[in-house]
């Protein structure tokens, strides 16, 4: 079973009666003829290998079928929306994706949508829960990334100077180092009628993590972290522990720490 992922960006401008269509998709397309809501529509299809092609589906194919079903539910419910002055949130947003999905059922032969997540900026994105039938979508994900900068040290006083030197490489410098840390932190609510937040959520990431570690040593000034090494994986953990159940209106389903662009760890824990 492969996965297949394909990007497909579109934006939107509510004025505009005919979209600019463009003709660069890798930047947007329709492409925006200067302020305009900009999406990217990640797709993932899981299906086996058609043997001639060696698709799970030709990606042009991904990009015609979204362009022609999907965008247009996008752009008639923002200009509708608009010209009424009605705030979209993100409830909104789920029941268009809910749409999409049940516009694109059947529409990639065997292939099987099993991802539908639209980035709203780059930091922040909403998926749908695509195992269960189309109309019978039971949770929505939404992800935001938060920075912070903070010191650290791996080290393990059980180990001699050699051992924790060729452990931890560079990480075991004896007066610390600093990593500019990014941290998405993904939370599920069922997809209508929960008042989930943005402004909520931001605040409680940021008195139940963020400030506990941003700008701190993690070996000496964050209680959580006291009797063990600060690697990425233990921050993840503590992440999820400093954040499980403090969301009234929605759950935690998943936090993922970056040390530096090339080193991530998902934490999943346990559920509440
Ligand atoms: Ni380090």
């Amino acid at each position: 079973m492969h996965k297949l992922t394909r990007l497909v960006r579109f934006s939107i401008n509510p004025f505009l009666q005919t979209e600019v269509e463009g003709a660069n998709p890798y930047a947007s397309r329709p492409a925006g003829e200067g302020l305009s809501i900009f999406f990217e529509l990640s797709v993932g299809l899981t299906g086996s290998l058609d043997r001639a092609t060696g698709f799970v589906m030709n990606v042009l194919d991904i990009d015609e079928t979204v362009r022609e079903y999907v965008v247009p539910l996008f752009a008639k419910r923002i200009k509708a929306d608009y010209k009424k002055a009605k705030h979209i949130g993100l409830y909104e947003l789920a029941e268009i994706l809910k749409l999409s999905r049940g516009k694109l059922a059947g529409k990639f032969d065997k292939a099987v949508l099993s991802e539908l997540t639209l980035k709203l900026n780059p930091f922040r994105k909403l998926s749908l829960d695509c195992s269960g039938a189309a109309e019978d979508c039971k949770m929505i994900y939404f992800g935001e990334k938060f920075e912070f900068a903070a010191m650290h040290r791996l080290w393990n006083d059980e180990f001699s100077d050699e051992r924790n030197f060729a452990l931890f490489g560079k990480c075991a410098n004896p007066t610390g180092h600093g990593h500019n840390y990014v941290i998405e932190v993904t939370v599920k609510t069922p997809p209508k009628g929960n008042d989930f937040c943005i402004g909520d959520f931001e605040k409680i990431v940021d008195d139940e993590f963020i400030k506990h570690v941003d700008h701190k040593n993690l070996n000496v000034d964050v209680s959580g972290l006291s009797g063990v090494n600060p690697t990425v994986e233990n921050i993840a953990s503590f992440a999820w522990d400093s954040l499980i159940g403090k969301f009234s209106r929605a759950q935690l389903h998943c936090v993922t720490v970056w040390e530096t662009d090339k080193t991530s760890c998902s934490y999943f824990g346990h559920s509440q």
